[in-house]
């Protein structure tokens, strides 16, 4: 379902290349559950990034499901990351002038799923992670910061 052949990315420093990732090749299936580890700078982001279809790549083949990821266009790309890819970030990208309510609504708008529907699923991911009472608040919030956020 995931498939990286021959995968490069590279940035240029004058007349020096320097390899983000090289020659990279992996195979994931439908339902494997797949934990990528290295030292820090190894490229992990990176790739990640890449696998996720938020940044490119210089060289190889990406095979997702049945697109060819190498072949599309940015807004392509962006129309298969929405439907498919889901994406926890090390630096949480909240988004401060929201409250938690908007930030957990802000990616089904994006997804144009109807108000109802969207309610319904911000009020049960509200009720899953306990943060109920925090819906109002902002992220930097002392309130929203306390140990359950
Ligand atoms: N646009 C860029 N230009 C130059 N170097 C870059 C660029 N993007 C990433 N790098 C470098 O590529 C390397 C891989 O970075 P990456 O963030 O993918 O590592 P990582 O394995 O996720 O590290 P960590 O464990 O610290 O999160 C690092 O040395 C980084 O500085
Ligand atoms: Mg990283």
């Amino acid at each position: 379902m995931i498939q990286l052949q021959n995968i490069f990315k590279w940035v240029n420093n004058g007349a020096n290349r320097i390899f983000l990732l090289k020659d990279i090749n992996l195979e994931i299936k439908e339902g494997e559950f797949v934990s990528i580890m290295g030292p820090s700078g190894s490229g992990k982001s990176t790739l990640l990034n890449v696998i996720g279809m938020l940044d490119g790549f210089d060289e190889g083949t990406y095979n997702f499901f049945h697109e060819s990821v190498h072949k599309l266009k940015e807004k392509q790309r962006s129309q298969l990351y929405k439907q498919y890819i889901g994406f926890v970030f090390q630096a949480y990208h909240l988004i401060d002038e929201l409250t938690v309510y908007e930030n957990i609504e802000t990616p089904l708008l994006y997804k144009d799923v109807k108000s109802s529907e969207r309610k319904a699923m911000v009020a049960d991911i509200l009720d899953r992670f306990n943060i109920v009472g925090k819906r109002t608040c902002f992220p930097h919030s002392s309130a929203a910061a306390s140990s359950s956020w």
